[in-house]
């Protein structure tokens, strides 16, 4: 069983040691950097200090043990819209039905508390796990982004993704 509660700054040397982890950040979009725990600390007030334009969920399981994040960014209550980030971080963890379970969650969470319409993503062509999770729970390819991340010492193409409200059908 799995559950989202907010992130809270006893997450933080978990989520640092995983920051720092270049298997798991080779997956992201975001470049590897050497991030010490003093940066993570900073991130996390910034987060404080920008809660309604950002949900940032840890996931954990039935014994609060650290599995992952699952985030909304950049909530534009004007268009309705957000961006969905999300990492299960140890790859014991992965395939396990933990990330179906946390997008799920806050899916629900942004079209139903937060009256979102539209939640979009960005995820690497290689990364065709989270694809197919994104397309599992009802995300639909939008387009390509050519060349649009450097990974690994060479630029690669980005697809963007995105689910609609109507189209959210909730399987939690
Ligand atoms: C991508 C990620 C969120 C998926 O979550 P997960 O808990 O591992 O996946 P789930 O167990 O919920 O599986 C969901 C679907 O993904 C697909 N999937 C799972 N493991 C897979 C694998 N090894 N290869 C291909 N597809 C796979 C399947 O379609 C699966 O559905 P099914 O179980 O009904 O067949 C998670 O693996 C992760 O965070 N990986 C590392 C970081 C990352 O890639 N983040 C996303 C960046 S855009």
């Amino acid at each position: 069983m799995y559950l989202l509660r907010e992130l809270e700054r006893k997450d933080l040397e978990d989520i640092n040691r995983w920051r720092n982890d270049q298997k798991l950040i080779e997956q992201l979009g975001a470049p590897f950097r050497y991030i010490n725990l003093d940066v993570d600390i900073m991130w996390y007030e910034n987060y404080l200090a920008n809660r309604s334009n950002n949900v940032r969920c840890t996931i954990v399981d039935e014994k609060d043990s650290f599995i992952g994040l699952v985030s909304l960014t950049g909530i534009d209550y004007l268009n309705q819209s957000a961006e969905l980030h999300i990492m299960i971080c140890d790859n014991k963890n992965q395939g396990n039905g933990a990330g179906t379970f946390a997008i799920n969650a806050m899916l629900k969470h942004a079209f139903n508390n937060l009256n979102m319409q539209r939640i979009e993503l960005t995820v690497l062509e290689s990364n065709h796990r989270a694809q197919e999770c994104y397309k599992k729970v009802g995300f639909k390819q939008e387009g390509v982004l050519r060349n649009a991340c450097y990974k690994n010492g060479k630029f690669v193409n980005v697809y963007i993704f995105s689910i609609l409200k109507e189209e959210f059908c909730e399987t939690i």
